[in-house]
């Protein structure tokens, strides 16, 4: 059994007739570590140890009766599977046992083999929810909120809204620059919503061409078109009872677009070639990295249609936004590919980190995550330094440090916050040196050594670069 590998699996016999303890006691021993005890009570103190898998119980017992103690074991002991015996074939009280939790009953005289199957079968299935709870778990790490890594400042409405919007039933939209993880998003508002046992059905709408994506969404009767051979379920019917995410809703075609609109508006659609009205129960996230406003104007988006989906939006700031997060975003990833790859990474330098924080990443969080991983596989050693950067992003840093600094584009805006970037960025090319870092940056060493004492004073300065060298 599952929790408790290498041992024969514990059935508690309870019931106040001796012959009757002892009769089980006989049939189950072979294959069962076997406890007896001869009232309610005991009982109780033979589960305080926790390691009971099985309760088989008379029902009709002096003192506290067997519907009691299964309430009891139901309320301090729920893992117990909990098997009731009726010497009277009370069908009624075995009901109302049933309904309070009990697995199953049994009429005395018990037959033996029934017994010995049912608590197998009993056993198999609280393995299979066990493993299931784990699988349950898993998916919560790997796509609740845990999973978005973002302390900076920036990401704090996201959160805040993810956690508002996702109990309800509400139509999200999430718009953001390519990379910036509105997938990510979309997953985790499904794992935190009532519909976390549904399905998550995902469809790419940019990948398919406007007669495809219609049979994609909405399924197809046979014959409906050539080559439609069989009747196929589309994804908002296999989303029933769960999410339905539609990536890249901006790309869709308008006879989509009308459809979709009809879907929301009504709840119902028909696949394509049939009659049928197919209830979709189904929540909706959307996703774009267009300006749907701006595509309104152009006339290339329905405007009924972008405020069906627009019932709660979810910006997600580009990452440049939001550099302060880098430096986690990098331990996760070093750790997720250090793993993956099979390489001994361990972490990354300031130095690293730094030339990392100072670059623009046009491509978001998807780019610093293929960057990282880029990393580890090439590392030369079990730390990720400067020379592990890529050239390309070394010199794009390069390029803007040595710019003016209302040339740079940095940090969240204002111009104290890209000279500090800035400053960081090229002590990080230089390795923390501050002699060559100021000589780089054309002040004297003195203005860059009072420049740091007032990010240090402010929290603002890696411990890594805290240090003279
Ligand atoms: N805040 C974050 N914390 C951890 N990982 C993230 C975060 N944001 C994005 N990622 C990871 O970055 C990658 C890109 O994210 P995702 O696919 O969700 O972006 P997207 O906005 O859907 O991009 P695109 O517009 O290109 O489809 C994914 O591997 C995702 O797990
Ligand atoms: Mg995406």
């Amino acid at each position: 059994m599952a929790p408790h590998t290498g041992r024969h699996p514990v059935v508690l016999i309870v019931d106040d007739d001796k012959n009757t303890r002892e009769g089980l006691q006989r049939a189950l021993r072979p294959r069962y570590d076997v406890r007896l005890a001869e009232s309610a009570a005991r009982a109780m103190e033979a589960l305080a140890d926790g390691a009971v898998d099985v309760m088989l119980s008379d029902l009709r017992m002096p003192g506290m009766d067997g519907l009691e103690l299964l309430k009891r074991v139901q309320a301090h002991h729920p893992d117990v599977i909990c098997i009731l015996l009726t010497a009277y074939g009370s069908v009624e009280t075995a009901v109302t046992a049933m309904k309070q939790g009990a697995y199953d009953f049994l009429t005395k005289p018990v037959n033996l083999d029934h017994l010995d199957m049912l608590i197998a079968r009993a056993l198999r299935s609280r393995e299979i929810e066990s493993k299931n709870r784990d699988l349950e778990q898993q998916l919560d790490n790997k796509y609740g909120l845990e999973s978005i890594i973002g302390n900076a400042q920036a990401m704090q409405p996201v959160f805040d809204t993810i956690r508002q919007a996702a109990p309800t039933q509400a139509t999200v939209l999430i718009t953001g620059a390519s990379g910036t993880g509105k997938e990510l998003v979309a997953h985790a508002i499904h794992r935190l919503s009532t519909r976390s046992r549904g399905p998550f059905v995902a469809v790419h709408c940019a990948s398919l061409s406007a007669s495809l994506l219609e049979s994609e969404l909405f399924g197809h009767e046979k014959g409906a078109f050539t080559g439609a051979d069989v009747r196929r379920k589309g994804r908002f019917e296999l989303a029933v009872g769960g999410t339905l995410f539609l990536d890249e809703i901006g790309e869709i075609d308008s006879v989509i677009q009308v459809k979709l609109l009809r879907v929301l508006e009504e709840r119902k659609f028909e696949r394509v070639g049939g009659i049928e009205t197919i209830t979709a129960d189904i929540r909706l996230i959307a996703a774009t990295n267009r300006e749907l406003h701006q595509l309104v104007r152009e006339g290339k988006f329905r405007e009924d249609l972008l405020y069906r989906l627009d019932v709660i939006n979810i910006p997600l700031p580009p990452l440049s936004e939001r550099s302060s997060d880098i430096p986690a975003l990098c331990d996760h990833f070093i750790r997720e590919f250090s793993v993956r790859n099979g390489r001994p990474v361990m972490g990354i330098t300031a130095d690293a980190v730094n030339l990392l924080s100072a670059y623009a990443w046009p491509g978001n969080v998807r780019e610093l995550r293929n960057t990282v991983e880029k990393m580890v596989v090439l590392a030369r050693s079990d730390r990720l330094t400067a020379r592990d950067v890529p050239p390309n992003i070394r010199e794009a840093v390069r390029g803007k440090s040595a710019g003016t600094g209302a040339q740079a584009t940095l940090g969240e805006g204002s111009l104290a916050e890209a000279e500090r970037l800035k400053i960081l960025a090229v002590l990080g090319t230089q390795h923390g040196n501050r002699t060559r870092a100021a000589l780089e940056l054309g002040i004297s060493r003195r203005t860059l050594h009072r420049k740091l004492q007032e990010y240090r004073a402010q929290g603002l300065l890696p411990a890594a670069l805290a240090e003279e060298n």
